[in-house]
C-alpha cells in the first residue's frame, strides 16, 4: 500500500485513509494510528526536527484519552488525521521566537513553579484603554515586578452584553474596541521582550449565540445544531433539570433557553445568549482544537481554560467535574505538548476543594492535565480566617486535601474578576466542629457588612433562594475595610485594613503556586458605583470590584504618607521578598504546622537551599507565639525575617507577631544589629505622693520579669503620664507591665500586660 503523504496547503475536507477496514480490525489500532500518523507528516521533520520525538512521546497519552470518549472505530481515523493536521498547520504558522521557546521549556518544563514569577491581572480597556495603550504601560508593571500576565477575555465578545467577555463571537479577532489580531500578536512580542509572560482566556465551554456556528444551527444546519446541546421539548432538559444548578439564578435562572425561531431548547448553563458546547460531538472537539491553535499562535504562554467543570453533560448528575470532561482536558493536553509543549493550561473550575485539585492530575494523571488551577479554596478559607480571626478551618481543609502533583502548581489569589464563592465543605466545616451552612453564611453577613464587628463594604451576588448563602462581590480593599475606614476618616481603621490587606497577600506570595494580584489593589482601588449607570452592567454587581485604573491614584504611590504610597511600597516589598527567599520555589517540601493558638496560621517551606516558616497572625490583636511550641529546628532566639530582611531577636522564647503581623523566618548564625534605638515608654498612672512608677519585662534591660530588677522610677513630668526613654537592641520585640512602689516596696501591677518594638514611640493610656 503506498502511503499517502499530506500537504497542508491543499488540504480539503476529504482525507484519504491509509489502513484498510481490516488491518484496523485486526490490529493494535493505537499503534496503527500512531505509525501511520508519523508516515504522514515525514516531510516535515527536517524542518521541525523535533515533531517525530514529540508525536511518540505524547500520541499514547491523546489515544487514551480521546478513544476513552469518542471510541476507536474505523472512522475516528478520520477526526484525529484532521486533528493532526490542525497541529501540522499550527507548526507552520508558529513564529520562529516561540518554536525556539517551546524547544527552551521543553527543557525546563517546571519554569512556571519558580519563586521569581509573580502573576497580575487586569481588564485591557478598564487599565489602559486598548492594546497599543496597554504597551506604554508595561514600565508600570515591571516597576510592580509582574511577569505573568493575564489579560481579561480579548477576542471579540458579542455586541452588548457579552459577560465581561466570556461570550465570544469570533476566536479568531480581537474585541475591535482593544484594537486588532496584529496589535495583540505585537502586544505578545513586546511583552516577552520585556520578559513577562502573557496569558489569555480560552473560553471553551460555550461560544456567543451569535457565533458563526450558533448562527449556522440558528439557521437549521444540522452538521451546526450537533455543536450544540439542543433539545425538541422540554421532557430531556426537565429531565437534567432535576440534578443541575443555576450558576446565575438571579439573572439566567434555569440552565436552558427557548428559541421560538428553530423550536428548540438550548443548553445554556450560565446567560442565555452563552450556549454550551457539545464535546460528545468529535466534531466540536477538532473544532475547538483548531480555534485553541490559533490563539496559541498569537504567542501565549498560558491558556486559561473557562469554566471547565461544565464541559461534560451526564444525565443524573450535576453535570460539573465528570471524569470525560478530565478526558477531555488530557487529551487537548497531550495535542498541545505536540505542537507547543511552552504553553500551560490552568484551570478555571472553581468548585468544591475535593474537586479543584482533580484538574492538577492527581490519582495517576499527575502533569497529564493542566499546570495550573485556580487555588480558590485558599482564596475563600483566607477570607474565613480573617473574618472569623480563627485559622482552624483553613488549616484543617488545607491539610485534608491532596497536595498539588510535583508537577503543577497553583495560582494564588485573594481577588480575582468574580465574586467570591464560599467554597466551605460540610464535611471540613463539621472537622472544626461547625456547621458547614452557619459558617458560608457567617461570611456572607461579615463581608457584606450585616454583623456588627464588620469593616468590609461588600455585596451579595445571586443569592440562593432556598438555601439564602450567597457569593460576595467586592475589592480586596473594599472587603479589607480600607473604604470604610476611608470615609470614617479613621486613621487605626486605615492602618488595620493595610495590615489585613498584606496578611492576606502574604499568605498567597509565600504558598507554593504563583501570586495574582488584581491591579488595582497595589493602590488600594475600592468599590466603582459607576457600573450602576451603564445598562450593560447593571445587573451584575461583580462590575462593582473591576474598577478603571486610577492613574491619578497610582501618581501617589510616590508621595510618603499617601495609603497609594504605603500600599505600593509594601506590594514592592514583597515581589522582592518572594524573589529571593528559595523555599518559596514550587520544589519545595512544605507542611503545615499546627499550633495550638486559634489565629496562628504556620507552616514550613524547605529547598535545598534554605528552609523558611512562615507564620501569620489573623488576629486583630498581637499574639505570642511561644518557641517551644515550634517544631525542634525552629526553637531559636535569632531570626532572619525574609519579608522586611532583618534579623530578629525574640528574647524570652517567644516569637511576638503584630496584629495581622506575619514573618518569613529562617534561622541565622547572625545577630541583630546591636545599634540601639531609642524607646519611648509612656503609660498612665494615678498614684498617691510617695509613690512611683518602674517598668519591669521580659528582656534583660527591663529585669527579666525579677520585680528587684525593675528600671525605673519613670519621668512624672507630665503626671498622670509617667515617661521613659530608653536605648534598646534594634528590632526587639518586648512586653512589659508597670509597678507601682512605695518605699521601695511593690503595691500594685499593672492589671494588663504591654507589648512593643524598639524603636517605636507608644503611649499606653
Ligand atoms: C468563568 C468566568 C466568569 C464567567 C463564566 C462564564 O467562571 O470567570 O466571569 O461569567 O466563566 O463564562
Amino acid at each position: 500500500m503506498a502511503l499517502k503523504t499530506w500537504n497542508p496547503r491543499s488540504v480539503s475536507q476529504y482525507i484519504p485513509l491509509n489502513i484498510s477496514r481490516k488491518e484496523w480490525k485486526r490490529g493494535d489500532r493505537r499503534e496503527l494510528m500512531k505509525r501511520d500518523l508519523m508516515e504522514r507528516y515525514k516531510p516535515h521533520y527536517r524542518r521541525h526536527p523535533y515533531l517525530k520525538k514529540r508525536i511518540e512521546k505524547n500520541f499514547d497519552d491523546f489515544w487514551r484519552f480521546y478513544t476513552s470518549i469518542y471510541g476507536d472505530g474505523y472512522e475516528q481515523q478520520r477526526w484525529i488525521i484532521r486533528i493532526f493536521n490542525s497541529i501540522l498547520q499550527g507548526l507552520l504558522d508558529r513564529k520562529k521566537d516561540m518554536l525556539q521557546l517551546d524547544q527552551e521549556r521543553e527543557k525546563n518544563q517546571l519554569w512556571f513553579q519558580s519563586e521569581e514569577i509573580v502573576g497580575g491581572v487586569l481588564y485591557v480597556d478598564l487599565f489602559a484603554g486598548d492594546l497599543k495603550k496597554l504597551r506604554e504601560k508595561i514600565p508600570y508593571l515591571k516597576e510592580l515586578g509582574i511577569n505573568f500576565l493575564h489579560l481579561m477575555p480579548l477576542l471579540r465578545p458579542r455586541d452588548g452584553l457579552n459577560d465581561g467577555g466570556y461570550a465570544v463571537q469570533n476566536y479568531r479577532d480581537v474585541d475591535r474596541r482593544l484594537g486588532t489580531y496584529d496589535d495583540l500578536r505585537k502586544l505578545s512580542r513586546v511583552l516577552h521582550n520585556e520578559g513577562i509572560n502573557l496569558v489569555l482566556d480560552f473560553v471553551m465551554n460555550h461560544t456567543a449565540k451569535e457565533h458563526g456556528w450558533a448562527q449556522a444551527a440558528m439557521s437549521g444546519h444540522t452538521r451546526y445544531q450537533r455543536f450544540y446541546h439542543m433539545f425538541d421539548d422540554r421532557t430531556i432538559p426537565d429531565m437534567y433539570e432535576n440534578h443541575l444548578i443555576e450558576v446565575f439564578p438571579d439573572f439566567a435562572p434555569g440552565n436552558f433557553s427557548y428559541y421560538p425561531q428553530i423550536d428548540k431548547w438550548v443548553w445554556t448553563t450560565f446567560y442565555e445568549f452563552q450556549w454550551d458546547l457539545n464535546y460528545a460531538n468529535p466534531d466540536v472537539f477538532h473544532a475547538m482544537f483548531d480555534e485553541m491553535v490559533h490563539l496559541v499562535n498569537t504567542g501565549t504562554d498560558c491558556l486559561r481554560l473557562d469554566a471547565v467543570p461544565y464541559l461534560w453533560k451526564k444525565l443524573g448528575t450535576h453535570c460539573q467535574n465528570q471524569e470525560e470532561a478530565h478526558h477531555l482536558l488530557r487529551a487537548y493536553r497531550a495535542l498541545l505538548k505536540i505542537l507547543s509543549p511552552g504553553v500551560l493550561f490552568m484551570a478555571e473550575a472553581i468548585v468544591a476543594p475535593q474537586e479543584i485539585v482533580r484538574y492538577l492530575g492527581v490519582d495517576g494523571f499527575e502533569g497529564k492535565e493542566c499546570d495550573l488551577a485556580y487555588n480558590a479554596t485558599l482564596m475563600s478559607h483566607l477570607w474565613h480566617a480573617l473574618a472569623s480571626e480563627n485559622t482552624h478551618l483553613i488549616r484543617t481543609s488545607l491539610s485534608k486535601l491532596p497536595r498539588a502533583p510535583r508537577n503543577t502548581s497553583w495560582v494564588n489569589y485573594i481577588r480575582c474578576h468574580d465574586d467570591i464563592g464560599w467554597g466551605i465543605s460540610d464535611e471540613f466545616a463539621a472537622d472544626v466542629h461547625q456547621n458547614g451552612h452557619h459558617t458560608r453564611m457567617f461570611c456572607t453577613d461579615f463581608y457584606t457588612g450585616k454583623l456588627a464587628n464588620s469593616y468590609a463594604e461588600g455585596y451579595a451576588f445571586q443569592r440562593d433562594y432556598y438555601s439564602g448563602e450567597a457569593r460576595v462581590s467586592g475589592t480586596t480593599a473594599s472587603l479589607a475595610g480600607l473604604q470604610k475606614a476611608m470615609v470614617e476618616a479613621e486613621d487605626l481603621g486605615i492602618d488595620d485594613s493595610i495590615r489585613r490587606i498584606m496578611l492576606l497577600k502574604n499568605v498567597i506570595f509565600s504558598w507554593k503556586g504563583i501570586p495574582l494580584i488584581y491591579l488595582g489593589d497595589e493602590i488600594g482601588q475600592t468599590n466603582d458605583y459607576t457600573y450602576l449607570s451603564n445598562p450593560l452592567k447593571l445587573r451584575d454587581n461583580r462590575w462593582v470590584h473591576r474598577p478603571r485604573m486610577l492613574w491619578d491614584k497610582v501618581d501617589l504611590r510616590d508621595m510618603p504618607g499617601t495609603i497609594e504610597h504605603r500600599l505600593f511600597s509594601e506590594f514592592r516589598k514583597m515581589v522582592d521578598a518572594r524573589k529571593r527567599t528559595p523555599a518559596i520555589h514550587g520544589a519545595s517540601k512544605d507542611r503545615l504546622v499546627i499550633l495550638d493558638i486559634d489565629s496562628i496560621f504556620c507552616f514550613e517551606r524547605c529547598s535545598k537551599h534554605q528552609d523558611t516558616l512562615f507564620l501569620s497572625n489573623f488576629s486583630r490583636e498581637p499574639v505570642h507565639v511561644p518557641t517551644g511550641m515550634l517544631p525542634e529546628k525552629w526553637q531559636k532566639r535569632h531570626f532572619r525575617d525574609l519579608y522586611s530582611d532583618r534579623v530578629l531577636d525574640f528574647s524570652f522564647n517567644e516569637i511576638v507577631l503584630e496584629p495581622y503581623g506575619f514573618y518569613w523566618l529562617t534561622g541565622t548564625n547572625e545577630k541583630p544589629s546591636i545599634e540601639a534605638e531609642n524607646t519611648i515608654i509612656d503609660v498612665i498612672v494615678e498614684t498617691e505622693f510617695g509613690e512611683n512608677v518602674y517598668l519591669v519585662g521580659n528582656i534583660p534591660e527591663l529585669g527579666s520579669w525579677n520585680p528587684d530588677k525593675a528600671i525605673g522610677p519613670l519621668d512624672p513630668s507630665s503626671y498622670p503620664s509617667w515617661e521613659i526613654h530608653m536605648k534598646l537592641p534594634a528590632n526587639t520585640y518586648f512586653e512589659f507591665q508597670w509597678v507601682k512602689k512605695r518605699n521601695g516596696q511593690i503595691i500594685e501591677w499593672s492589671p494588663d500586660k504591654y507589648w512593643m518594638k524598639s524603636g517605636d514611640e507608644i503611649s499606653y493610656y
